[in-house]
């Protein structure tokens, strides 16, 4: 049981989050991840689990840069009463601060979507109609332009598609489904 409804969840965020390009991401990766486990066909508790470690990994970005994601899952999170679940995906989602690696299904999902999400989500806003006539292609080659979204690390792109066993066409592909509206 994950013991927090969505609302509770949002308004958790919300108290952590004031930008709202920041809010957006998040909200980019819940959907991802409830996407998946619905492609998975998970459990209707497993899809809450799944969308709120999407919602809430970047809960302490904001106000503790430094410490993200260990003021989440080693405080703010066990304290609301977080399943292991929700918590042990969002330490995984930052294996080089956290020291664990992404090893459960929905961990790995999670790593595979926060990354490309936001890469995808600067895509979208060079592009008139944004995810709409979004081509796969599109992502790729801005991929390759490393002055592109230069923060965005290209290798935990590539090593999220491979932890979920997908061709990073394949992800991306079914990422432009989910994020079209
Ligand atoms: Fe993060
Ligand atoms: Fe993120």
């Amino acid at each position: 049981m994950i013991g927090m409804t969505r609302e509770e969840s949002t308004d958790l965020l919300k108290t952590y989050i004031e930008s709202e390009s920041l809010l957006n991401h998040c909200k980019m990766v819940a959907q991802a991840m409830e996407a998946y486990a619905l492609h998975l066909e998970k459990e209707d508790t497993e899809i809450e689990e799944w969308w709120t470690a999407g919602l809430l990994h970047d809960l302490d970005w904001e106000k503790f840069p430094d410490e993200h994601p260990d003021k989440a899952v080693n405080k703010i999170l066990p304290e609301k009463g977080y399943s292991e679940t929700v918590i042990e995906a969002i330490r995984a989602h930052a294996p080089e601060r956290t020291g664990k690696e992404p090893e459960t299904e929905m961990e790995r999902y999670l790593f595979a979507c926060d990354e490309l999400s936001g890469f995808m989500n600067a895509v979208s806003l060079m592009r008139p109609n944004k995810f709409n006539d979004m081509k796969v292609k599109s992502v790729t080659k801005k991929l390759k332009d490393s002055k592109f979204a230069a923060n965005v690390p290209r290798e935990d792109i590539q090593n999220g598609a491979k932890l979920i066993g997908k061709e990073l066409q394949e992800h991306i592909a079914f990422l432009i489904n989910v994020f079209r509206t």
